[in-house]
């Protein structure tokens, strides 16, 4: 079997244009335009990058859109200040600060002073709290784990009774994914790097969401055939067929095999990451909505 390959570069873009006319209604009938605050301290140059497209996104989805860039020395203290500013302004319905943050500052701090209502990451205890509790339509659920759901959903329609193994375990995407398809009723499993026999967990299962942060580290034999593969992973490696110096990013799971095995496959880059981009906006207008009362 090859596999379906899943276009979320262009589901994604379907996404963002609904969401701009959405918008555009929003502002023509209450005058309120999505706002949202992006937030970078340092320099980490993938982060700039994903900034730049949300940025972009935010634009081209009719929001207001504001950048905050602080420099890597930045004080603790400074970014709360920030924060409890955007917290306070009327124009912002969206803060998201990028992650990872310098060492000096303490993560779940600045996390935890972004007001919930405004939370478009869902990363904060009480929208957390919602999701877990089965209370998504009150949420704001993290864009990552709301994208690859999307994806699934495409491709297998109702997911209830399927098994899903999650591999990873990070509060940005493995614990919400596995919250979101136990939501959806699918018998769930989270793996990480202390599961014993790893291969043997993922042959057992209809969805594969590969969550690790280690580039091909799935193997098309892990896979069982007609499997739904979302790869959540993008790792970039020295690529010397394409030249000297030369890289290219990459998956979590090995693609050329696992295409073989997979039913549907997101492919890296044009898969997941265009729909994180797209789910970010599709909260922001969410929140503007709820503002809007
Ligand atoms: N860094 C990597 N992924 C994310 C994300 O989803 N949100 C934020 N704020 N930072 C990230």
């Amino acid at each position: 079997m090859t596999a379906e390959r899943i276009d979320g570069k262009s589901i994604a873009a379907d996404l963002r244009d609904k969401i701009a006319v959405e918008a555009k209604k929003l502002i023509d009938e209450t005058k309120i335009v999505p706002g949202i605050a992006v937030v970078i301290v340092g320099e980490d140059p993938a982060s700039k990058v994903y900034v730049a497209s949300k940025g972009k996104a935010a634009k081209e989805c009719n929001f207001h859109s504001v950048q905050h860039t602080l420099p890597e020395d930045t004080p603790e203290a400074d970014l709360l200040v920030l924060i409890e500013k955007l917290n306070t302004d009327d124009a912002i319905h969206g803060i998201l600060v990028q992650l990872p943050l310098p060492n000096h500052i303490n993560e779940s701090k600045v996390l935890n002073l972004i007001r919930p209502d405004k939370d478009v990451d869902g990363f904060h205890p009480i929208n957390v709290g919602l999701l877990t509790a089965g209370e998504r339509d009150k949420a704001l659920v993290p864009c990552t784990p709301a994208g690859s759901l999307i994806l699934a959903k495409r491709v297998l329609g109702n997911l209830s009774g399927k098994n899903a193994v999650v591999i990873g375990r990070s509060n940005i995407v493995g614990k919400p994914m596995a919250a979101l398809l136990l939501a959806e009723s699918c018998t769930v499993t989270i793996a990480h790097s202390r599961t014993k026999d790893l291969p043997e967990v993922v042959r057992g299962a209809d969805i594969v969401v590969a969550a690790v942060g280690r580039p091909q580290m799935v193997k098309g034999d892990w896979i069982k055939e007609g499997a739904c593969v979302i790869d959540v992973g993008i790792n970039r490696i020295d690529a010397p067929e394409r030249g000297e110096g030369k890289t290219r990013l990459v998956g979590d799971v090995d693609y050329d095999s696992a295409v073989e095995r997979a039913g549907s496959i997101t492919p890296v880059p044009g898969g997941v990451g265009p729909m994180t981009i797209a789910l970010l906006m599709a909260n922001t207008l969410t929140a503007a909505r709820r503002a809007a009362g």
